[in-house]
Order: structure tokens, then C-alpha cells, then sequence
């Protein structure tokens, strides 16, 4: 029982260093969660439970036939579920700037008969989201990772139709972890109107519509 409690203890503590050394590194540069760390993003965290998959899910108001952009997607903690949500006739693009990650994608979507998925690889200024495309565009706490936040938003402003929905969420967890008012303040640089917000000041979703 010991032993379980010590191992517990410096399992938290080794998490937070990591955290701590992580958000010191990215303040000079922006440093992209690394594929090997996957899988502490796909940790269902008990204190913070608007960041869970289920959470943010449940307030996108999706329906069969939609597409989505997973803009950021690691290793598709959301764009698996979403893609069983909207169903054959909708289209979940999963996009990140990492093979590895987007490997992980790939290899969940087969093991679940996916047929729905559209995996891109490529960062922001590369030229997708396209143009009036999308219903949703899923942004979880990847905009701190971005260097260009700004044009980040206005591509992704460009690829969701008129009345389409961006749901960004933080958690102060991440390491690039972005406060509200920065991340209303970007998103209302480039056009978009704030519609709901959900959860508390260190663990939120904002969606924001495009008018
Ligand atoms: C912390 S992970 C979040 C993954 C996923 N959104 C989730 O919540 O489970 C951030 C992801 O954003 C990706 N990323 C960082 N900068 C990016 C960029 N400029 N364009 C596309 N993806 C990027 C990283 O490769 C990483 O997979």
C-alpha cells in the first residue's frame, strides 16, 4: 500500500517536472508536444474534466453528415469519436504537423473500421483549411504550440462555412496553455463572435462562431 502510494506520488511529481521544464523551453521557442508523450494526452485527468474528449464533444452540437477539422489532432483523442458521431456521410480531417501522431490516427481509425477520415499532414500557414469547408474546427490546446497564432485564426476563419463553429479548449496543464482573454482576444482580431464558454478560468472551451 506503501509502496503504491510512493509510486504514485513521484509519478505526480515527474509529470509536473516535465510540465514545468517544458513551458520554460517553449517560452523561447514554440516546442510541439513530441509523439513519444502521446499518451499523457490521451490521460483522462481527474481534475480537469472539461478537457475530457466526452466534455468537449458534447458541446459542438454535431450531427450526421457535418465536417470537421481536427486542426492539431495528435493522436486523435477527439477525432475518433467525433468521426463515429457524424457518421459515413460526414468527414473528419484529422491535420498535425507530425507523422508520428498522425500515424497513431491512422492505425486507431483501422482498428475501428473508420472510413470517415481524412488524415493531412502540415502546419498552419501550409495553406489548408481551404475555403468555406468546414461545419466545426476542433482546436484543443494547440494554439499555444503555434507561433503565428494570428494567421493560424485566419485560416481557420477562411475554412469554416458562414454560422460554422471553432471550439478551442485550454487546460492549465499544458505546458503552451493559453489564458481566455488571450485566446478571445485572437479569435476577435480576426472576426469571430464568441457564443459560449464553458468550464472556469484554468480549464475552459470557448466556441466561437463565424458570422
Ligand atoms: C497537446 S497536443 C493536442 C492533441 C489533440 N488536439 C488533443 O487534444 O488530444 C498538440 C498537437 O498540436 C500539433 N501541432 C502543433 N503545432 C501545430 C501546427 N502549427 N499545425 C498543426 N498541428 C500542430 C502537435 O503536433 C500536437 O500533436
Amino acid at each position: 500500500m506503501l509502496l503504491f502510494f510512493y509510486i504514485t506520488i513521484s509519478f505526480i511529481v515527474f509529470l509536473g517536472l516535465i510540465a514545468i521544464i517544458w513551458r520554460f523551453s517553449s517560452l523561447r521557442s514554440s516546442i510541439p508536444c513530441p509523439t513519444w508523450l502521446s499518451w499523457l494526452v490521451e490521460l483522462d485527468n481527474p481534475f480537469f474534466k472539461n478537457y475530457s474528449a466526452h466534455a468537449i464533444i458534447q458541446h459542438l452540437a454535431l450531427a450526421s453528415g457535418m465536417k470537421v477539422l481536427d486542426f492539431g489532432c495528435g493522436p486523435g483523442r477527439l477525432t475518433i469519436p467525433v468521426a463515429k458521431q457524424i457518421g459515413p456521410t460526414g468527414e473528419v480531417t484529422a491535420f498535425d504537423i507530425q507523422p508520428g501522431m498522425l500515424q497513431r490516427v491512422r492505425a486507431k481509425a483501422m482498428a475501428e473500421n473508420l472510413g470517415n477520415i481524412q488524415i493531412i499532414q502540415g502546419g498552419s500557414g501550409g495553406g489548408k483549411p481551404g475555403h468555406d469547408q468546414y461545419d466545426r474546427v476542433l482546436l484543443v490546446t494547440v494554439l499555444g504550440e503555434i507561433p503565428d497564432r494570428k494567421a493560424a485564426m485566419e485560416e481557420i476563419f477562411d475554412g469554416l462555412k458562414p454560422r460554422g463553429i471553432l471550439s478551442v479548449t485550454e487546460v492549465i496543464a499544458d505546458p503552451h496553455f493559453q489564458s481566455r482573454a488571450r485566446v478571445i482576444h485572437t479569435a476577435n482580431s480576426v472576426g469571430f463572435v464568441e457564443k459560449d464558454f464553458f468550464g472556469n478560468r484554468i480549464s475552459f472551451t470557448i466556441n466561437f462562431e463565424k458570422p
